[in-house]
């Protein structure tokens, strides 16, 4: 699967050319192997435009209740409203908006109460790359986020090293793939149900180094910032996706 992750990017107007464009350069409406996570507020415009498509329309975050929670978007007002999937614990929610584990697994919980997949980002800092602490920094944000949680067979999760994001700099395809096998291994031993996930890679994905990543077993799809607010560039990396992975 590849996700737009679109952030605080789109506007009315842009959002119906990018369609427009993807459209064109995609032809047919099977895309269920994509998924964008647009603003809340665009979400509706968003479902509404790829409607006659199966293409997978999602969040960036959700809140785990609703009710007096001022700015909030409850998971069953989010599931109501046809979201699919939402992102959980992206990196930009943990620093920007102090979030931790523990919050992060009740809206782990929120969401699959509510049928909507929860796709859990987790990814090391610089600092713990230098320090060589990466794998039991990624056990820890697991551990916090999914122990005692009943994980359905299509649970995801992005592995997204902050240092990665938005910066060109990339880990190499190979190690990626050892850090995808080791995830998978721990949520297998984490989770309630022992369910192997489905592992995307996130940071610094682009048509240029996209086929190394499908190259590797391991790696799933991805998690697509900087490259998906441009619809013929994101097109490309599914292009690429589409061919290595269906070899
Ligand atoms: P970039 O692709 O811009 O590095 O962003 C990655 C990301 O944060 C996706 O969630």
């Amino acid at each position: 699967m590849i996700i737009a992750n679109w952030k605080a990017n789109g506007s009315l107007a842009a959002n119906i050319s990018w369609h427009k464009k993807l459209t064109q350069i995609l032809p047919g409406n099977n895309f269920s192997d994509i998924g964008i996570a647009s603003s809340n507020i665009h979400f509706i415009q968003i479902k509404k435009i790829f409607e006659k498509s199966n293409l997978k329309v999602g969040l960036q975050d959700i809140d785990f209740n609703g009710g007096a929670r001022t700015g909030s978007v409850s998971a069953s007002m989010a599931s109501d409203a046809g979201c699919n999937f939402s992102l959980l614990g992206h990196s930009e929610r943990r620093y920007l908006f102090n979030e931790d584990n523990t919050l992060i697994r009740t809206k782990i919980q929120a969401a699959i109460s509510n049928r909507i997949k929860p796709i859990l980002c987790i990814g090391e800092s610089e600092e713990c790359l230098e320090e060589k602490e990466t794998r039991d920094f990624l056990k820890s944000q697991l551990i916090g986020a999914l122990s005692g949680v009943e994980l359905n067979k299509h649970a995801v999760i992005a592995y997204e090293p902050i240092w990665a994001i938005g910066s060109g700099n990339t880990p190499a395809p190979k190690d990626i793939n050892l850090i995808h096998e080791f995830i998978k291994d721990v949520v297998q031993s984490t989770s309630a149900n022992n369910i192997e996930p489905k592992v995307l890679y996130g940071g610094s994905v682009s048509h240029k180094n996209a086929e190394a990543f499908f190259d590797e077993k391991s790696i799933d799809g991805a998690l697509v910032g900087g490259a998906s607010l441009k619809a013929s560039s994101f097109a490309d990396i599914i292009k690429i996706y589409r061919k290595v992975k269906r070899k």
